[in-house]
């Protein structure tokens, strides 16, 4: 079974949680746009849910394909978010972030009553971090900003290159406006002193560790659907 037919499935049992009035967050990337694909054929025919999306890709294609969308401003408290993943381990903390959004997703997935990751199996892992931990930082005093991320692993144990995320040859843009660092750290042991170490760097605006924010994890594979909860 190749890799998108994997995605359509575990978006289409994340679909079976949706019920009609609820207020949903939408994620990002390639196994999130599987899920509003198919939201979208039940909208077409009476499905009445509202959603805020995680980043301006999704808001144009929920757009698009007739998905009613709303903002946190209006719509500050949302009953369930669906959202892929770069990592999930097997108590569902996630490494999230490598389409950019990961910010706009944390406020997203931290305002609903329940987060649902779906992903395709390949995405479980014993422990996060071969996948590059991304870091969501503001321009200013960027090089003093990997410099504190690099002394605060270091601390942690951890080490490995610290890139910057581009896009050709400029420097990849979040929705935000920020700028996104990619740590290459390898395992990470400790997921909570990793994440308390760079909420305390100034420069940093959020990272993509989603700590104790996903109940369930949807991952299909060639044996059918596994539901991960805690
Ligand atoms: C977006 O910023 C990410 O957090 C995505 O959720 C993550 O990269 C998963 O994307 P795919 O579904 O395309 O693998």
């Amino acid at each position: 079974m190749d890799a998108r037919t994997l995605k359509i499935k575990a978006a289409a049992e994340a679909l079976t949680y949706v019920r009609d009035g609820m207020r949903l967050g939408i994620g990002t990337g390639s196994t999130a746009e599987e899920f509003v694909r198919l939201l979208a054929v039940r909208v077409a025919s009476g499905l009445n849910v509202i959603g805020v999306p995680t980043s301006e890709r999704t808001a144009a294609l929920c757009l698009e394909l007739g998905v009613k969308l709303t903002t946190l401003e209006e719509t500050p408290a949302l009953d369930l978010t669906i959202d892929g993943a770069d990592e999930v381990d097997p108590q569902l903390a996630l490494i999230k972030g490598g389409g950019g959004a990961l910010l706009r997703e944390k406020i997203v997935a931290a305002a609903s009553t329940e987060m649902i990751v779906i992903a395709d199996e390949s995405k479980l892992v014993e422990t996060l971090g071969a996948f590059p931990l991304p870091i969501e930082v503001n321009r200013f005093g960027l090089a003093a900003t990997k410099l504190a991320i690099e002394q605060a692993a270091i601390r942690l144990g951890l080490a490995g290159p610290i890139t910057m995320r581009m896009t050709g040859t400029e420097a990849f843009v979040t929705d935000g406006g920020h700028l996104i660092l990619d740590a290459s750290f390898g395992r990470i042991p400790d997921t909570r002193a990793l994440s308390d170490a760079l909420h305390a760097i100034p420069g940093v605006v959020e990272h993509g560790l989603f700590l104790g924010l996903a109940r369930v994890a949807i991952l299909a594979g060639a044996d059918g659907i596994r539901t991960l909860t805690t």
